[in-house]
């Protein structure tokens, strides 16, 4: 008798502390959701695979594979003519820009020094560009030192005057493919940097700093100046040329940039953000940089509306622009061809700043090839923002690769700066993107596709 009795309480004590347990248990899970960052995506619903997934429309976005073969098949008939009017004082807006007027060095830096805003790196209309292209390809290099920044080869340059700038050196000729086995394979295209600056003020983002070309002497420039963490780097190859490797995460002497006659070597100047706090955010379409593991963006089609629930940085109203602004990114990314932009950059200390187009090396890789996924927030939002997508219709008509030709061919000490193949592979690309919008607009309506702010 006594021992049953206690046996029943025994189990009564057991239910009591698995439930204690099990409450315990629950209230951290809730707790570690809570945790949760804004950069962290964990869904409750499974993902679809869309490999396996048949070919499909959905209220929200489009498909790749369904997406891909459309692009494949049909042409787009857009009015190649009806803009160019338009083309035309556009263009001659920005000439008027990128013309030097000679101003004195203290005056250009000291205009410069105002530019910057949570919104632009560049206001819309800038009269002293031109000066400060022709500064950063002129001015004497009066120091080099290590860059605390980023992972590839580059070299912090301070200018006569004082203004700061990172150079990137030239790895590749012209006509080098890079081939993969990815999307963001090989060392930086220093022509693509400066294309994506020319390429930014004509899609009217202005959140990409000055960047231009110029020729430089290894050693008179670079060695003679450098401090002596960089000069260390430095060594004569068996042709009696001077070499540097540089200070960095991927930096090694194997990987080392070489002049060639006269220790010359082309090189990307971009000039330096002075006094400007950036913060650096994951993309949500961040790649897995993994061989066999895929992104939630990359199985999942309703990744944009869930985005969008999940964290209201995302959300689509009026006053916000992270989404919009992530959006023209991608249009940005897919015409140069950058598979690369795991992070994004938005100056520090404001709520609404913009998705800032930094960092474009990882360009021009392959001319033949069109990484369509590149567009995901695109066609898995099908949204844009009206401006830009009027702004697409009007570069169209320029053809878009022959205005960044005019633009950067009157501006480059060091020649043209894509092949003819890359400048039409701009063109085709540019052509997809509006087909895309256009496939947007049948799954929804124009007006839900095109954003008025
Ligand atoms: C698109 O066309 C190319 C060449 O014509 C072909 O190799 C590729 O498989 C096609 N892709 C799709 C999704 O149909
Ligand atoms: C110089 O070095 C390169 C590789 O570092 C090698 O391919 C080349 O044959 C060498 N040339 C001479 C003349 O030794
Ligand atoms: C580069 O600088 C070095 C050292 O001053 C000099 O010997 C060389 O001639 C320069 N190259 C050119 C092309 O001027």
């Amino acid at each position: 008798m006594l021992c049953r009795s206690f046996r029943v309480s025994f189990g009564l004590v057991i239910a009591l502390a698995v439930a204690i347990l099990c409450n315990i248990y629950l209230v951290f899970l809730l707790w570690t959701g809570g945790q949760q960052s804004d950069y962290h995506y964990e869904f409750t619903v499974p993902p679809i695979i869309s490999q396996e997934a048949p070919i499909k429309l959905k209220d929200s976005g489009l498909n790749l594979n369904y997406l891909k073969t459309m692009l494949n098949s049909s042409t787009n008939n857009v009015d190649k003519t009806s803009s160019s009017r338009s083309v035309i004082s556009m263009m001659n807006k920005l000439k008027r820009e990128l013309k030097s007027r000679g101003a004195k060095t203290v005056d250009t830096l000291g205009s410069s020094s105002e530019w910057v805003s949570p919104t632009m790196l560049i206001p819309s209309f800038t009269p002293e560009l031109g000066d400060m292209i022709k500064y950063l390809q002129t001015s004497p290099i009066t120091r080099a030192s290590v860059p605390r920044v980023g992972t590839q080869l580059k070299v912090m340059i301070t200018l006569e005057g004082g203004q700061k700038a990172l150079l990137k050196p030239q790895w590749y000729d012209r006509h080098h493919r890079i081939d993969g086995p990815d999307v963001y394979s090989g060392a930086d295209r220093h022509n693509g940097e400066i294309v994506g600056f020319y390429l930014s003020l004509l899609l009217g983002m202005r959140r990409t700093p000055v960047a231009i070309g110029r020729i430089i002497n290894l050693t008179s420039d670079i060695l003679a100046n450098a401090d002596r963490d960089l000069a260390a780097t430095f060594f004569k190859n068996n042709q009696s040329h001077s070499c540097f490797y540089g200070v960095c995460r991927y930096c090694k002497p194997e990987l080392s940039v070489c002049g060639g006659e006269g220790d010359l070597i082309e090189a990307t100047v971009i000039l330096w953000l002075n006094d400007v706090k950036l913060k650096s955010n994951r993309s949500p379409w961040q790649r897995t940089y993994k061989k066999n593991v895929r992104a939630l963006w990359e199985t999942d089609d309703d990744f944009c509306i869930k985005l969008q629930k999940q964290n209201k940085v995302f959300r689509l109203e009026a006053g916000k622009r992270r989404l919009l602004d992530l959006i023209d990114a991608s249009v940005f990314d897919f015409l140069i061809s950058n598979g690369d932009r795991h992070h994004y950059e938005i100056i520090d200390g404001y709520s609404e700043a913009a998705v800032l187009l930094l960092d474009n090396g990882k360009s021009f890789g392959r001319p033949d090839l069109d990484y369509v996924d590149i567009l995901a927030p695109l066609y898995q939002c099908c949204v844009i923002r009206k401006s830009t997508f009027k702004r697409l219709e009007m570069l169209e008509s320029g053809p878009l690769g022959t205005l960044i030709e005019e633009l950067t061919l009157k501006d480059s000490l060091i020649g043209p700066l894509l092949t003819e193949e890359h400048v039409q592979a701009i063109n085709r690309r540019l052509g997809k993107v509006m087909r895309t919008i256009q496939l947007c607009a049948q799954v929804k309506s124009w007006d839900d596709v095109l954003v008025p702010y």
